[in-house]
């Protein structure tokens, strides 16, 4: 695109809204900090805290709520990840991801010539993983919560703000607008998410669920069982019966949520702590890391062209590694101690160009590897004990397949769509994967969620993530660098403009404002394509340091809400 309509694309973006302006102070916390994309919900994770409770606890409740007041992201029916670094010390990543159920198979979305049948994987019954928040959240509070609050305490706000109902936002109000004619077409969306008159939702309008309420209700009384077994069970076998979906039984009573050996990394003083496989996240975070280390990324002026051209030789390295090798590990052999290792790192640093794009098609996984054994949403919580805790949750799209399970009134996601369908066609982000991403029973969706914690010098600093496909690795890796190398406040961090590239498509997706004319021009000479990008995830963050606990709402997002105590 010639430079000069690419500045007017993103003057016109920018002027629809989700842009950046200078950015106000970061929210001051003495003791702790909840920051998520609801007001409501965050209310609900700083009341458990001042309550005594900690980190874990506020997680587990502030889930709850926003599968409540944030129906597009947050969620019963779907999955997420919890990464938690504990003021004694140890650290835990909890996976809660969606897996295949028993009935699925490779070419589940295939038709008999062996091509992808659109929209399958995303809006129809079948486009659903068995979902794992339920098990997650409430192994987590067993596990790690402070033991002074019950499984019924953290539930409780959410089944009040689900009977009781809540004041919709302009946000949720237009965002349930939006996609009303994809809840007509389901009895269970149709009695959840559409005024009952018939009329468009309206900001100041409560918004009451009062079948979410009974479910949460049956949740809090039998735990888990009170999701996977029982009524609730019954009513997503019925509505998967109702629309050819294979989900039984058997699939949900089998979930079990799982803790893994987190990825670690080093950047300088700073220590990495995030999301392993099936999320790709971390381990990306870690190699791009190290890449930009060897490339002696702090020499270069934030958004340059010559850090930007660093930032992308280095993304599309790593995606085209994503694509080869990640999958669930339970799956398939991921090589993350190679992928993360500084040998790796310099050998893919040393041969980028520094002075031009090497073309995508150019870029192989790496080959050598040894084998070894849009809608998500982000919250980050620090409590007064120290916990740190960083999840990033999803039904993948917005409302994820728009199907809401009848009398139960939580919407399923459409993560099947994050497995490969078939090597070489995209998924919805884009996306492409291979064999260690094909469908097979039982296994997890590779993903991109990267709820990550960084230490300093070995003392808390940042607590991170954000939604956003597969953009999510990079906002990441960009906030780390804000902050890390550009000695950002977490807001500026958060707020600053973004750019993305991913391997394919080959092009450098920019946020508005992210990149000055001259430098969109000497991308350009370099050989870069350059798209505008409107559209970007909504990272909720929070920095520790001396004077105090720092959180950070993003406001693309129109609900994102920070609040300590
Ligand atoms: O797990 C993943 O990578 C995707 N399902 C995340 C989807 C997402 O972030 C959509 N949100 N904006």
């Amino acid at each position: 695109m010639d430079a000069k309509y690419f500045v007017m694309a993103l003057v016109l973006i920018s002027l629809a809204g989700n842009a950046w302006a200078a950015s106000p102070a970061p929210v001051l916390a003495e003791k702790g900090m909840v920051v998520s994309d609801s007001r409501e919900a965050t209310e609900v994770g700083v009341a458990i805290l001042e309550r005594g409770g900690n980190a874990v606890d506020a997680a587990v409740a502030v889930g709850f709520a926003l599968a409540v007041t944030h129906p597009s992201a947050g969620n019963l029916g779907g999955g997420g990840f919890m990464v938690a670094h504990m003021a004694d010390g140890s650290t835990f990543t909890l996976d809660y991801r969606e897996t295949a159920p028993s009935a699925a198979h490779r070419d589940l979305y295939l038709d008999e010539h062996g091509e992808v049948i659109p929209g399958l994987s995303r809006n129809t019954h079948l486009a659903s993983g068995v979902p794992g928040s339920v098990d997650g959240l409430l192994r987590a509070l067993r596990d790690h919560g402070s033991g002074k609050l019950s499984q019924r305490d953290v539930i409780e706000p959410a089944i009040k703000l689900a009977r009781r109902g809540f004041p919709l936002s302009r946000f949720l109000a237009s965002a349930l607008n939006g996609y009303c004619s994809t809840f007509e077409a389901h009895p269970g969306s149709r009695e959840s998410f559409i005024k009952s008159n018939g009329d468009p939702w309206r900001a100041g309008d409560r918004f009451t669920q009062s079948s979410l309420g009974k479910t949460l209700q049956r949740i809090a009384k039998n735990g888990p069982d009170g999701f996977y077994r029982g009524p609730v069970a019954d009513a997503i076998v019925s509505e998967m019966q109702r629309g050819n979906g294979i989900i039984t039984h058997a699939d949900l009573a089998a979930y079990a949520s799982k803790y893994r050996e987190p990825v670690r990394g080093t950047f300088g003083e700073h220590e990495i702590i995030s999301m392993p496989p099936p999320s790709s996240g971390g381990v990306h975070v870690v190699q791009m890391l190290n890449m930009l280390a060897k490339l002696s990324i702090a020499d270069y002026g934030w958004n340059g062209s010559d850090y930007v051209h660093r930032l992308t030789e280095v993304q599309r390295r790593a995606y085209a590694d994503r694509a080869e090798h990640l999958g669930d590990p339970d799956f398939w052999d991921v090589p993350v101690t190679m992928l993360t290792s500084a040998e790796y790192a310099t050998e893919l640093a040393d041969a980028i160009d520094l002075t031009s794009a090497t073309p995508s098609v150019e870029i192989d996984a790496g080959s050598a590897a040894p084998r070894e054994g849009n809608d998500t949403t982000h919250y980050s919580i620090v409590d007064q004990f120290g916990n740190l805790v960083s999840v990033t949750t999803t039904i993948n799209l917005g409302f994820g397949s728009g199907i809401a399970v009848q009398g139960a009134g939580f919407l399923l996601n459409n993560e099947m769509d994050d497995f490969s369908a078939k090597p070489g066609v995209p998924n919805a982000f884009g996306l492409l994967g291979n064999e260690a991403n094909a469908i097979e029973p039982g296994k997890r969706m590779l993903s991109s969620m990267t709820p990550t914690i960084v230490l300093k010098n070995g003392d808390p600093y940042l607590v991170v993530g954000s939604p956003g496909g597969s953009t999510i690795i990079t906002t990441v890796l960009q906030i780390i660098l804000n902050t890390a190398i550009h000695k950002m406040d977490v807001q500026e961090a958060v707020s600053a403009p973004r750019v993305h590239s991913q391997w394919m498509p080959d092009v450098i997706a920019v946020e508005p404002r992210a990149l000055q004319p001259d430098v969109v021009q000497r991308l350009e000479r370099m050989g870069h394509v350059l798209e505008p990008r409107g559209k970007w995830g909504s990272a909720n963050s929070i920095l520790i340091n001396s004077r105090g606990v720092w959180g950070a709402a993003d406001s693309r997002q129109g609900n994102s809400f920070a609040a300590g105590y």
